[in-house]
């Protein structure tokens, strides 16, 4: 790395000496932190623990439907050893039941299959319904001696084999689906063989992404090993969970499944849960019952959740979630406003309205700045082979060399860029791979670009990519083309919008031209991970290197989704061993080399075109009790499941009317 770094400031010499800056000339600019954030940390089990009590009670709306043979009693529903949430560890301590937690989202519901890849809509839809073999959510609050892997759920313990190559996971006994139906190691086979490693199937988890491929072998009905090629660690059981390692119901799918159904199609099945269609089967605290297109989800609780606090109540606490289908930027507006709970404040735009606005006493929310965890880059597709027509496979060989993207990133003007987005301190230049706010981020690992439209220029001219045809566009070689990047954004968020536009007249400047094309952000979605774009604009969260891996990392044969299945650069092959490396062990210490190197690599070839990093800011209204305070918007997964929303509740007499009480979901 140090030869490297030195390499690069040799070259620049005679350019630089001219300003005096040679020595900081590749290094990241010094960054000043806004987080406001302190937290105390716990050990694991201080959060929650599998275990059973002596006895168990249920919210006082299902009394009823347990009188009256329509619900088994509660100890039925519940499984031998239910999740315990301690009340050491909740704030405001054990809760009152019913209720309403009001979100509002930007997303709409694709559909209720996501073990085909299908979306519930985001901010926190999806993690509302869904449960998974593990846990990341709430590790923020973990002390570093006990952040070792992620913490249990489903997969209520693991064990290794001597050689670390066998992982044999213990399911939870006895959990139940929302309809009733039991929930065993069928479910996870079904998942695992028929999604993950289908090809056919746009699962979440990239086919053989999982140490590097694993073979799954049912031992009992709530017992299952991994087998893997070659020794690994706590580390990669982090792929388990919340969005790759989340279950489906085996028992409604299967029928719907090519492998079980000869009618069926894959495009079928992934149709098989239309989201006008309710309620779908989950594991989650709550039960969609309500669709209202473009207007609103309601979600009930669901009887058979598998959780309790140390009381014996059976949790949720809320009765009932909704999920108004607004947009992004209304999300934060609700908030601070007081007719939406919740909000992960992440518009730069709007942030010093809405922090003067919370910073009043009289304001129904609380907000706390957290460290750099909201990065948006460009990512230009690298697959050339993949390409479907000349023109493109032209394109994409381009992208390929580290030159043209240099030339991107030393073209961006990304404090001008920051500007535009908010004034004031927030933004600060994002290069590629890790955001500041990340365990992992070392900025002296980084390789800087600064803006320098000179040295963009240089570069390109140096790929024989000139303007042959004087309208101020640079042409592909011998005469080609006119260099123009289709770029892919959604169009529910602003501050992407924003900057791209920035971006594409910073091109235009040094003679690319980027024709911006606005999709919904299903299409956005369902492009990036499947690969078809020239170029994409949007946020990535680059945190844990064991989270949406396929999104970032070359962990797979068809990751990164940015080369999917293409020929791999030289440097890529080089990071792919390191993240398989990093995947594989638990030592922290090396784990934090392997990042360095991660980082280094991805920096210094520019792997995507990365424009700025900003702080995000928490909102919950201040009615919604045991929201601990410090919870980061996003540290190992999104706030919604950091901050715990199954034990969140409200006092009776501050609570929002619900829509349907009495109503759960019909089973
Ligand atoms: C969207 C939002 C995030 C967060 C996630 C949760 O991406 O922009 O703030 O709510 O959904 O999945």
């Amino acid at each position: 790395m140090v030869r490297k770094r030195m390499k690069t400031a040799l070259g620049l010499t005679t350019a630089l000496l001219a300003v005096g800056t040679i020595a900081t000339a590749d290094e990241m600019p010094p960054e000043t932190s806004l987080s406001g954030l302190q937290n105390e940390l716990i050990g694991r089990a201080d959060i929650y623990e599998h275990g059973s009590l002596a006895s168990y009670s249920q919210a006082p709306m299902l009394d009823a439907l347990v009188d009256s043979g329509a619900l088994p009693p509660v100890e039925e529903r519940l499984p031998v050893e239910p999740i315990i949430f301690k009340t050491g560890a909740m704030v405001d301590g054990v809760g009152e039941y019913g209720g309403v937690f009001r979100h509002v989202i930007g997303g709409r519901p694709e559909g209720w299959n996501w073990m085909a890849g299908q979306h519930q809509g985001w901010g926190g839809i999806n993690m509302a319904m869904q449960e998974c073999l593990v846990r990341q959510g709430p590790r923020w609050q973990v002390k570093a001696e006990e952040q070792t892997g992620p913490l249990p759920n489903l997969a209520q313990s693991w064990s290794w084999n001597d050689d670390n190559t066998e992982l044999t996971i213990n399911l939870m006994q006895g959990v139940k689906w929302s309809d009733g139906d039991a929930f065993d190691v069928e479910d996870v086979r079904f998942w695992y063989e028929d999604n993950v490693q289908d090809e056919n199937v746009a699962s979440r988890m990239a086919k053989d992404s999982f140490g590097g491929g694993a073979a799954m072998e049912v031992i009992d009905d709530y017992t299952f090993k991994f087998v893997f090629s070659a020794p690994q660690a706590e580390t990669i059981v982090e792929n388990l969970a919340y969005i790759q390692g989340c279950p489906g119901p085996s028992h409604v799918l299967k029928d719907q499944h090519p492998a079980y159904n000869g009618d069926a199609t894959y495009d079928s099945y992934t149709q098989s849960l239309p989201n006008d269609v309710v309620p779908p089967v989950v594991l989650g605290a709550w039960v969609p019952v309500v669709h209202r297109p473009d207007e609103l989800v309601i979600m009930r609780r669901n009887p058979f959740y598998f959780k309790v606090d140390e009381a014996g109540n059976q949790l949720p606490y809320f009765n009932e979630m909704h999920f108004r289908l607004s947009t992004w930027g209304d999300r934060t507006a609700q908030a601070v406003a007081g007719t939406g709970d919740f909000s992960n404040m992440e518009d730069p735009g709007n942030y010093v309205e809405a922090l003067k606005q919370s910073q009043d006493e009289a304001s129904p929310v609380r907000a706390n700045f957290g460290p750099r965890v909201l990065a948006w880059r460009m990512t230009l597709n690298l697959d050339a082979a993949g390409a479907e027509d000349d023109g493109e496979k032209a394109l994409r060989s381009l992208f390929r060399e580290t030159d043209f993207r240099l030339a991107l990133s030393h073209a961006l003007d990304r404090d001008a860029i920051g500007q535009a987005l908010a004034r004031g301190p927030f933004a600060y230049p994002y290069v590629s791979g890790f955001a500041s706010g990340s365990p992992y981020y070392d900025a002296s690992a980084s390789v800087y670009q600064p803006f320098d439209q000179a040295k963009a220029s240089a570069l390109l001219d140096g790929l024989g990519l000139a303007d042959t045809d004087g309208n101020g566009v640079r042409n592909l070689p011998d005469g080609g083309a006119d260099i123009v990047i289709s770029t892919q954004v959604a169009d529910n968020a602003n501050a992407d919008r924003k900057q791209l536009e920035a971006v594409a007249s910073q091109l235009e400047e040094v003679g690319i031209r980027i024709n911006i094309r606005t999709v919904d952000q299903t299409t956005a979605d369902t492009n990036t991970t499947g690969g078809s774009y020239t170029a994409i604009f949007g946020r990535e969260n680059v945190i844990m290197p064991t989270r949406e891996t396929c999104r970032s990392w070359p962990s797979g044969p068809s990751c990164p989704h940015f080369n999917d299945g293409g020929e791999r650069l030289p440097f890529e092959e080089e990071l792919a061993a390191k993240v398989a490396a990093f995947q594989s062990t638990s030592d922290a210490a090396e784990q934090a080399q392997l990042a360095r190197e991660m980082q280094t690599l991805v920096t210094e070839n520019a792997y995507t075109i990365g424009t700025v990093q900003v702080p995000a800011a928490l909102l919950v209204n201040k009615r919604v009790k045991n929201a601990h305070p410090g919870t980061p918007v996003f540290m190992y997964e999104w706030a919604e499941d950091g901050v715990v929303r199954e034990r969140l509740w409200t006092p009776v007499a501050d609570q929002v009317d619900e829509v349907l009480p009495d109503t759960i979901a019909e089973y």
